[in-house]
């Protein structure tokens, strides 16, 4: 593995515990960044001891936000969001290579995530950080017009 997993690749953000007061503003960039949202219960869910919950924190505003769940050995990346106006500035890659990083330290050997097959922006962020496809789960997600396959994507992480 060479040098990509950096916990830190922007110096003007930082990446801190999410806690339940940013939930107004999660829930508004969400609604704005997925034709199927989660809704405000299901991130009240995630405060669990088992589950990672990340902010990027620009000052003013959140810059975006990531939900991983552990599960025995494995890091399941439930979520991972920018707001539509800090988009491919680099905070997704931050918040992947932070949450890899500390999913790691803390003993899992791998880290999985489903993205819908149409969602090519994250797949390529998810490729570019060396995850991999591993399989496919037809009709994972809802979709306008009836239901749509995810990708499974995985990165081993004992490399690291
Ligand atoms: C996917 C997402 C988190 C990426 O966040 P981001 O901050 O824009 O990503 P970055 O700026 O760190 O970009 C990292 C890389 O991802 C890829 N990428 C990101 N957006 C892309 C786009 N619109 N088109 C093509 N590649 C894209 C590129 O490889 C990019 O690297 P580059 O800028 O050097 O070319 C963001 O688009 C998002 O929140 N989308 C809506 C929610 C979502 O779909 N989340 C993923 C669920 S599985």
């Amino acid at each position: 593995m060479t040098s990509t997993y950096q916990a830190v690749v922007r110096t003007d953000s930082v990446i801190r515990a999410l806690v339940p007061e940013d939930l107004a503003d999660v829930l508004e960039m969400e609604v704005r960044s997925y034709s199927h949202p989660w809704s405000e219960a299901v991130f009240r869910d995630c405060f669990r001891p088992d589950y990672r919950l990340y902010a990027c924190d620009c000052g003013a505003a959140l810059g975006g936000y990531a939900i991983v769940a552990y599960l025995f050995d494995e890091a399941h990346l439930l979520n991972l969001c920018v707001p539509p106006e800090r988009r491919r500035e680099g905070v997704g890659r931050q918040l992947l290579r932070y949450l890899i990083a500390r999913a790691a330290h803390e003993g899992m050997k791998q880290a999985l995530l489903e993205v819908r097959v149409s969602n090519l922006s994250a797949i390529a962020l998810y490729e570019s950080e060396g995850f991999r496809g591993i399989g496919r789960r037809p009709g994972y997600y809802p979709a306008a017009d009836g239901r749509e396959d995810a990708s499974v994507m995985a990165i081993d992480l004992c490399v690291i």
